[in-house]
This record gives C-alpha cells, structure tokens and sequence, in this order.
C-alpha cells in the first residue's frame, strides 16, 4: 500500500491506573479507582483484583520505554495521575510524583518518542471525589490548576495534550450504570449537568496550558456510537452519518454533546427533552466559556451498521467477536473519521484502536496472537481509505503497547502487543509487536 503521510504520528497508548501500580507510594493520594476496587462492602471488578500493582510500570518504565524503542513506537499516548503530583486534587504538589513523569518523559525523549499527554484518564482524587466529584462546578478550577501546574512543568518537553479521555464513558459509567468508579447511578438531568462541568473543566484546562506554553496543542478524547453504512452509495453514507450524531437513539452515549458544546457553543435543537430542560438552566456567559480543542481524539474499537433508512443492521449470527465479545468492524476506521470531521472540521488523532484476545504463552515460550493482526491490519487499511477520502488524520495510537488492568474486567481481557505475565511481571512482546513495528518502520507500506 502507499505509504501513510510523511509526518504521520505511529504510537501507543495506556493509562496510569491501567499501568503504573505503585498506589500508595512516594506520597501519592488516593484516587477513585484505589477505593472502587478496595471496596470492602461490594465486588466491582470481575476477578475481584485492582491497580495496586498492574503492569508494575511505575517501577519498570525504563525496561517499558527501552521495548517500545526496539519497536518502533514514535509517540507515547499515557496519563498523568492526578493525585500523585496533586495528591488531594487541589492542595499542595508532591515533588516526587513529578520525579516519576520527568524520568518517563526524558527517557521518552532520548529514545526519540514523543510524549503526548493525557490530564485525566477516569483516576479523580478521592478528595475532590468527597467534595462532589464532576457535580460540582469547583472542580472546574481545580481541574484548571492542575493543568496548569503539569504544563508548566513540562513546557518545551511535552507538546500535545489531551485534557479528558471519554467523557462520556465517566460520565455514563461512572455516575449512570455505576460499572465504574465513582460507581453511582445518577438520573439523566445529573448526567447532563455532569457533563456540562466536564466541558467547563476542558475549557479551563485548555486556557491554563496556552497562557503558560501557547505552542502546545490540547485536544480532547470524546466516545460514542459511531455508525458506517452497509453500500457505500451517497444515500447510505449520508445515513450512517445522520445516526452517528441523531441525539433520538441514546443521547448520553454519542459524541456530540461533548463536541457540540465545546465546537458549537450550544446543543443541537433536537436535543431530548431531559437535556432541553437542563440546557435551560445553563447561564448563556458558560456558552462563551467553551474553547475549541485543536484536536480531536477519537478512540475506535467498533461501529454500528446502518442502512440507507439509518436503522441499525443486525449482525448476523457467528459475526467475528473479539475477546470481550466487541463485534469487529473494520469498516468503521474509514467513515468514523470522516463524518466527525464533516460535523467538526478539525484535525484527528485515532487515539485508539485495538482488541483484546484469549493470548497465552504457547508451548515455544512466544505469544502468538493472529488475531490481533488481522483486526489491526483490517483497520489500518480501511483507515487509509478514510484519509484517501478527505479525513484529515494526524496519527494512530493502539491501544495498548502492555496487557493492563482492564477497569471493571481486571485483568481477564489482554489488549496489548506485549504479554505481561502479571505474578513476575515479565514483558513478552507478541507476534502482532514485531508485525506492527514493521508498520511504524514501513510509515504503513508494508501492510
Ligand atoms: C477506552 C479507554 O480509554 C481505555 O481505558 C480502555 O482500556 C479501552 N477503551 C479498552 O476498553
């Protein structure tokens, strides 16, 4: 295949709680996922584990970052906990948390990976958590100041930014089924309200970082139902892209409140009425507030089906299923992109992509895992095709370069390229590693 732009950015991606462990060590705080799956009173996580020790990456991030440079990787998508350089959110900066960034980043940096950094991915500090969490506007500032301290921190080091991964997963998760941290089962008028703070708290954030390093780039990592049409004809296309963003299905789950808000200045009018009534609430200055990210992230793991009517095609019976049973849509890398800069008009980073399967260490000591290269490899491809057609993609980060923890589903699903064997923690990279390293080598020719 032809290759891929000249400056595409090729990388991966992981969490702090999803990776680092180390929870209670060098002063950080405690965060809402310490106490979710430290809950003594119920069993939030299927194998009933937690991050206390995950990939150990707090404590191998040298070994972590010398395997991503044999392979290849050119940037580094991970976050930053914030309650281990803020350990109670908005009080005073633990030094030796930075210490931890500052090594990974500057091993990152001589290996010649970029860093590109997430503010919050889903571990709020338990203290802000006890003073109301994302239901209360205050955090907007606290959120801000952290921002701005990280910023500051790692001007002329770290250039891109992301302020909150999927908002709508925190926000429909976390405060709406109650399958993740905080664990809380709210109403839909609270949701709404959630993530208007959510939106604020991004804006703020992406003010702070510019007036302390105005050459960064900040974007944003929205989720939601993403559809791709069964023909590709004008009518069906057209279709796919009205159910993507048609707010009458399931407005919490779907990428335009979000985006809407910070884009737009204001919700669609055909919002629900649920949001209408919360919208009427809103001070009209919170509009003027909301600052266009210069990114957007989108993390693709699969897509819906529609016809030409919109309506969802059902899959048929023994349709391809990953691991944790995600159908495997390949499909979707090409329209998603695609109709989200139609609506959005601006710059994308695929900021993931990737699967988990049933990997084990095989009889010759190696983890094959096919699987994993087939989807990545039928998703690369149709990705082109989408940039071919007009999506301005930037870059492409699998998810996820270590096996981790897997938020409510521990550590029963495997995303990564390397195998970690989690009582020693030893890393073994898998067969689709070294096939994907040759795409990063190859700038995507060889696929
Ligand atoms: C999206 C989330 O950002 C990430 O934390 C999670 O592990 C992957 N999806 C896979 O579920």
């Amino acid at each position: 295949m032809r290759a891929f732009p000249k400056d595409f950015v090729w990388g991966v991606a992981c969490a702090s709680y999803q990776c680092e462990g180390a929870w209670n060590e060098d002063g950080k705080g405690p965060n809402i996922w310490d106490d979710f799956c430290h809950d003594p009173t119920a069993r939030h996580i299927r194998d009933g584990s937690s991050g206390d020790v995950a990939c150990d990456s707090y404590h191998r991030c040298r070994e972590d970052v010398a395997l991503m440079k044999e392979h290849g990787v050119k940037a580094y998508r991970f976050s930053i906990s914030w309650a281990r350089v803020i350990p109670d959110g908005d009080g005073p900066v633990n030094e030796k948390g930075f210490a931890y960034y500052d090594g990974l980043v500057n091993q990152l940096l001589e290996a010649g990976i970029q860093p590109m950094v997430t503010l919050y991915h889903w571990d709020l500090p338990s203290a802000l958590h006890h003073k109301g969490g994302w239901l209360n506007r205050q955090i907007v500032e606290a959120f801000g100041r952290y921002a701005r301290i990280v910023a500051r921190h790692f001007a002329g080091r770290v250039k891109t930014y992301m302020t909150i991964n999927e908002p709508q997963c925190v926000t429909s998760l976390g405060y709406g089924s109650g399958e993740h941290a905080p664990g809380l089962k709210l109403s839909q008028r609270e949701l709404a309200r959630i993530y208007h703070i959510l939106c604020l708290a991004h804006s703020e954030a992406q003010r702070q970082i510019k007036a302390v390093d105005p050459q960064a780039l900040v974007g944003i990592v929205p989720c939601g139902r993403l559809c791709y049409p069964r023909q590709d004809t004008p009518e069906n296309r057209e279709a796919a892209y009205r159910a993507t963003f048609d707010l009458s299905r399931d407005w919490v789950f779907t990428h335009n409140i979000v985006l809407d808000s910070l884009i737009r200045k204001g919700y669609d009018p055909s919002i629900p009425a649920v949001l209408r009534q919360f919208a009427d609430t809103i001070d009209p200055a919170d509009w003027t507030q909301m600052e266009t990210p210069d990114f957007i992230g989108i993390n693709v793991y699969n897509g819906v089906m529609v016809d030409q009517t919109g309506s969802a095609v059902e899959n048929y019976p023994g349709f391809p299923l990953t691991g944790c049973k995600w159908p495997v849509t390949p499909e979707v890398m090409r329209y998603a992109p695609q109709n989200i800069y139609r609506r959005y008009g601006l710059p994308i980073y695929i900021t993931e992509n990737g699967l988990s399967c049933n990997d084990r260490v095989h009889l010759d000591g190696q983890v094959h895992d096919p699987d994993r290269i087939d989807f990545l490899h039928r998703y690369l491809l149709e990705l082109k095709k989408g940039m071919d057609e007009g999506a301005p993609v930037k870059g492409y980060l699998q998810w996820s370069f270590l096996d981790n923890f897997e938020w409510s589903l521990g550590y029963t699903e495997r995303f990564g390229v390397v195998y970690v064997d989690y009582p020693t923690g030893r890393r073994i990279p898998k067969d689709s590693a070294r096939w994907y390293a040759q795409v990063m080598n190859t700038n995507g020719e060889c696929l």
